[in-house]
């Protein structure tokens, strides 16, 4: 995880920005350390990156890069206001010993734009992360991908609309994705948790499961309701602060997966 030290809402790069409205910092850092409480509550190993001055999209560690075992591929951004990002999460990987850190030739937002459900890994695109990065993922990573479009801008990176749930289970929001990417997805997943769209609007897929609990914005009723339905424990969050830049619980983590290491969660 990375503290939101320089948390700001200072250029607009997604519809959930506007530069103009006043943030409260203060706020952010506290709900953000209420995320990292719970994590820790829960018997996760919290990781932190230093943040950086001027980088004020940093708390998103997700974006950072996307680790499975001992392989490590660092993102690309598209915006260059985020460009710097991926240098910090490059040396963070190096310095933590991390054998294979690869950096990214494609625009490629990390876990922003894929998740790693059990031995396969579902990448998008349509906004930020390129089509071609899907295929360099698969190299990479040695896993196979599952191409998937979104099509709605409010939902500009996958893990604002899909959350992997356990090594078989995700959850989705079906008005994100383009018709092909859904039928996909219900071929892959037909028992998925589908969430209407005021769960989605409240940032409520952008959620982090342990494969028991399942961490999500605290708005999202209906979708806590089902969760606790198929047998996860919802527990909910409140980080209002970060949505006014369009992000939440999963983009404020990158998991590291390692097979030795029970699963570690990095938020910053
Ligand atoms: N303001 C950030 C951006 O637009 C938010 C990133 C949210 N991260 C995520 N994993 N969805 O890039």
């Amino acid at each position: 995880m990375c503290r939101p030290t320089y948390f700001d809402v200072s250029y607009a790069i997604n519809p959930w920005m506007s530069p103009g409205k006043p943030t409260d910092p203060a706020l952010a850092i506290r709900q953000w350390e209420q995320l990292r409480s719970l994590y820790q509550w829960y018997g996760h190993t919290v990781d932190l990156i230093e943040p950086a001055p001027g980088l004020p999209d940093m708390v998103f560690s997700a974006n950072g890069a996307t680790v499975v075992d001992d392989r490590v591929l660092v993102a690309r951004f598209r915006h260059e206001q985020r460009g710097q990002e991926a240098d910090h999460y490059r040396r963070w990987f190096t310095d933590h010993g991390y054998p294979e850190v690869h950096s990214a030739e494609y625009f490629n937002e990390a876990e922003g734009d894929c998740a790693v459900v059990g031995d396969t890994v579902l990448a998008a695109t349509g906004f930020r992360t390129d089509f071609r990065a899907h295929a360099e993922l698969a190299r990479v990573l040695g896993r196979q991908v599952h191409s998937l479009s979104l099509i709605d801008p409010r939902f500009y990176h996958l893990d604002t609309a899909l959350t992997a749930l356990s090594d078989t289970e995700v959850m989705y929001y079906p008005g994100a994705f383009s018709e092909d990417s859904v039928a996909k997805l219900r071929t892959l997943y037909p028992d998925a948790i589908l969430a209407d769209e005021q769960d989605a609007l409240v940032f409520g897929l952008n959620a982090v499961s342990d494969g028991l609990r399942v961490f999500l914005p605290k708005a999202a009723e209906a979708l806590a309701k089902q969760l606790r339905d198929r047998g996860f424990e919802p527990v909910g969050v409140e980080l209002s602060e970060l949505l006014k830049a369009g992000g939440s619980v999963k983009c404020c983590t990158l998991e590291i997966r390692h097979p030795d290491r029970t699963p570690a969660l990095v938020t910053g």
